[in-house]
């Protein structure tokens, strides 16, 4: 989706724009633009395209300044172009503003202002936000902004120059997140912590309609009536490195290595080192609370939902409870009516995705308890979930989420055994040995991430295969879902899930001579019926590829090939297996040439519905 950065200080703003858009570009983008104060107006550059065309723009015709905002446009209304890329200023020429979201009431503010006589350049609903705020401008930017809010519907994160004010940026959200960072050199804003991590950890997470004015000298808050406020600052342990892509051909590759590292940190923020126990104070349940859980509710998007049915298999495996996971863009528009003793899981990368935000507040509103699994603290879901698991992945990068995924279900892992821990439903034996295992899984992986190498080879074999099937049952079912979304979003290769048992219930029928089928098989006490599905498929032409839990002979049978994840206990087995199916996607886009880490038409982070 779009981005914003913002800079007002002692130094050229252009450079410290681009550092910052470039950042920023992971998050999906089709043109971008700046706008600096040069000390006698407003200068404003855009281009459609890659951030390159605006560089060499920019190359050609440089702006110099101290105050300045820019860009990434992923167009919602109006098609990329030079015209519809932000900044949009007002007919009069009083500010420039750039726009994160969606203005839902648009047309009928665009009306409104034609027929004051206000005339219009682009397609956007963001000009129609610079032409209202320019027409409700008299001079005080506080007050116009606070009167605009109270007429615009949806979603908003605003970086707004007015000419007046030429060393200010004026910020406001909605909906829509926005980081304001503290500076050595000045103020900066940007809407995701990446673009600021060069320049600053101290920040703050601005709150939905409040107001921030940025100085070269600081930063003033207001809330939505323009009373001043105090916020507090948040500092970000991120690794700068972290955010680059280092000697890495790709961002997807970087954060597959890393995966034995993010887990094992996730790992140890739940597991006392000391004691090799759950630390209790890490998770929002007592005895007699996880006693009163009735049913555990799981919500999320793409891979967060796919983490959230392996969850589903945590969660009634360990701790018995009713578990159901759901889409949240299916979720919110349903009837559902929460029970009482229902807790709800948000499981969520970014904690911005407009979809699991408006579940989660659906949940709160009905009184339900809500527990937020998330990566980027000062979130939006953060924030307002009553309870947080943080996953400790590090910034991700990858439009694919691939260490998030994996950090997301080690938390749901250890929150289904606290909880089975404290009804009652896990001995303390069991969960002393899982443990114990789970604290051997970061060698292993390592390991599997070393064999790169062969998975390589296989790609460069397989790569021009049109369709993929994967299939698994139990545990293995909810990893093939995926597996199939990696595939299908970085390799633009048709892919599909299957509970292996549902083959035969239609799908079989494209199965045909060569058809690439990966089958899971990391669940020992399915193994031969799985066994008996792959051999279903092979005798009709599939080209079967098994990932198998250990030496599987009763598989390997039925298959070309197979990659063998080191042995362990079927639930701890899919933090393993994800790597190869992982890697496996990924070399299959590289030898394909495709865009890996920002595949066409996907965003990181989906902040619209
Ligand atoms: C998967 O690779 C995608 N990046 C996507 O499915 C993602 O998981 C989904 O949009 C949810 O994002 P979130 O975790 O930030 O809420």
């Amino acid at each position: 989706m779009c981005g914003i950065v913002g800079f007002t200080g002692n130094k050229e703003a252009t450079p410290i724009l681009m550092e910052g858009l470039e950042t920023l570009a992971y998050r999906g983008y089709d043109s971008a633009g700046i706008a600096v104060w040069d000390g006698s107006d407003i200068i404003m550059k855009k281009e459609k395209g890659q951030l390159k065309n605006l560089a060499d723009i920019l190359g050609r015709e440089p702006v110099p300044g101290t105050c300045g905002i820019g860009h990434t446009r992923w167009a919602t209304h109006g098609e990329p172009s030079f015209i519809n890329s932000h900044p949009h200023g007002d007919a009069k020429k009083q500010l420039v503003l750039v726009h994160n979201g969606i203005i839902e009431n648009y047309m009928r503010l665009k009306e409104m202002l034609q027929e004051k006589g206000c005339r219009f350049v682009s397609d956007t609903d963001t000009e129609v936000v610079a032409q209202l705020l320019g027409d409700l401008y008299r001079g005080d930017p506080i007050t116009a902004i606070k009167r605009s809010m109270r007429m615009l519907e949806g979603s908003f994160a605003l970086a707004i120059l007015f000419r007046d004010f030429p060393d200010r940026i004026y910020c406001v959200c909605k909906d829509s997140p926005m980081v304001v960072g503290f500076g050595k050199d000045g103020s900066h804003i940007a809407s995701d912590i990446p673009a600021l991590l060069s320049y600053t950890r101290d920040v703050t997470f601005m709150g939905d309609k409040q107001i921030a004015v940025l100085s070269p000298v600081g930063i003033a808050f207001y809330d939505e009536f323009g009373s001043p406020i105090d916020k507090g600052c948040t500092h970000i342990d991120w690794d700068l490195d972290a955010a680059k892509k280092g000697s890495y051909e790709h961002f997807m590759m970087k954060e597959i290595c890393e995966e034995p590292i993010v887990f094992r940190k996730t790992a140890e923020q739940y597991v006392s080192a000391r004691t090799g126990r759950l630390k209790a104070d890490c998770f929002p349940w007592t005895e007699e609370d996880a006693a009163g859980v009735k049913r555990i509710r799981i919500i999320g998007c793409g891979t967060a939902y796919h983490a959230g049915l392996l969850g589903k298999k945590y969660f009634s495996e360990l701790a018995k409870i009713p578990v159901e996971a759901d889409i949240a863009s299916e979720f919110r528009y349903s009837d559902y009516r929460f029970e009482e003793g229902e807790v709800l899981f948000i499981i969520s990368q970014s904690g911005e995705t407009a979809d699991s935000i408006a579940a989660m507040r659906m949940a709160k509103q009905a009184g339900i308890r809500t527990v937020a699994v998330c990566n980027v603290i000062g979130s939006t879901i953060a924030r307002e979930a009553d309870e947080v698991l943080f996953t400790y992945a590090g910034p991700e990068i990858a439009v694919a989420a691939t260490k998030s995924y994996l950090t997301q279900i080690i938390v749901l892992f250890l929150a289904a055994l606290r909880l089975g821990q404290l009804r009652g439903t896990v001995s303390e034996e069991q969960t002393a040995s899982l443990l114990a295992e789970i604290a051997s899984v970061p060698e292993k992986m390592q390991a599997l991430v070393d064999a790169h190498g062969d998975i390589q080879y296989y790609a460069s074999r397989e790569f021009s295969s049109r369709h993929v099937f994967f299939i698994g049952r139990g545990i293995d079912s909810a990893l093939a879902m995926e597996a199939a979304l990696k595939l299908k979003e970085v390799s633009y290769i048709h892919s599909e899930a299957y509970a292996a048992g549902e083959l035969k219930h239609g799908t079989i029928a494209l199965i045909e001579e060569g058809t690439l089928v990966v089958a899971l098989v990391t669940q020992k006490h399915l193994a031969a019926k799985t066994a008996s599905n792959i051999e279903e498929v092979r005798v009709r032409g599939a080209n079967v590829l098994a990932i198998t839990n250990g030496v599987m002979p009763e598989v390997d049978s039925h298959c070309a090939l197979t990659w063998r994840i080191p042995e362990s206990n079927e639930l701890l087995a899919p933090f393993l297996a994800v790597i190869p199916l992982q890697l496996f996607a990924y070399y299959m886009a590289v030898q394909k040439g495709c865009p890996v880490d920002k595949p066409r038409n996907l965003a990181k982070s989906v902040t619209v519905e």
